[in-house]
């Protein structure tokens, strides 16, 4: 199976792919995740995306494509994968159609959210990570970088969402419910099959 997760941040992506992945048996493959882990490393790709990160803007389609086509093709996505936060431009669609090659996405979930749902719920994981003993809020999980990232999302990102919809792939999910409630609505959409 290989499914596209989609939405605004703080949309709950995170939180149901992991999900979604364990019941499938299929990795979960987040680009944030990614881009942050190499921050995190200062790693070359992590110097480069640091700032932009920060300001809560998008990295060039370029970088995140060869990140996204690199992940893809390793041994444990040959199977099927989940990604999350890619692709989020209407040309890293197609940057992903030609890291697929002959395979095709299966469907691609969009959890719906409204913005005042997503800021709290987005402030919410900075206080309690802010917290945790070690625990460090996450750099772009400000009130104005979520603002910026909400803008930038609705410029950049929501017109994915039409592209997937004339493509017959795109299914939408009322994404305010609880964890599990948003998780049964998933599953319904994905149906039992696994692999
Ligand atoms: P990314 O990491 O993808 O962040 P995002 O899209 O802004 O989304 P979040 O991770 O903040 O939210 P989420 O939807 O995963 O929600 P979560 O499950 O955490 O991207 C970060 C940055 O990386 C981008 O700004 C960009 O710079 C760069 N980047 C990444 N991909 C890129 C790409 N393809 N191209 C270019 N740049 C890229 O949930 C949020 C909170 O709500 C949590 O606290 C959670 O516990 C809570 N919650 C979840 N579900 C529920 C629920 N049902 N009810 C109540 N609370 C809930
Ligand atoms: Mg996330």
């Amino acid at each position: 199976m290989r499914i596209v997760l989609f939405g605004p941040p703080g949309a709950g992506k995170g939180t149901q792919a992991q999900r979604i992945a364990a019941a499938y048996g299929i990795p979960h493959i987040s680009t944030g995740d990614m881009l942050r882990q190499a921050v995190a490393a200062g790693s070359p790709l992590g110097l480069q995306v640091q700032e932009i990160l920060e300001r809560g803007h998008l990295v060039p389609d370029e970088l995140i494509g060869e990140v996204i086509a690199d992940r893809i093709s390793q041994p444990d996505a040959a199977g099927g994968f989940l990604l999350d936060g890619f692709p989020r431009t209407v040309p890293q669609v197609a940057i992903l159609e030609r890291a697929l090659g002959a395979k095709q996405l299966d469907r691609v979930v969009m959890l719906v959210v409204p913005d005042a749902v997503v800021e709290a719920r987005i402030l919410g994981r900075a206080q309690a990570s802010a917290g945790v003993e070690g625990g460090a809020a996450r750099a772009d999980d400000r009130i104005e970088t979520i603002r910026e990232r909400l803008r930038v999302y609705k410029q950049q990102t929501e017109p994915v969402a039409e592209v997937y919809r004339q493509k017959g792939l795109l299914a939408e999910v009322d994404g305010t419910g609880t964890i599990d409630e948003v998780f049964g609505l998933v599953i319904g959409i994905l149906g039992g099959a696994r692999g």
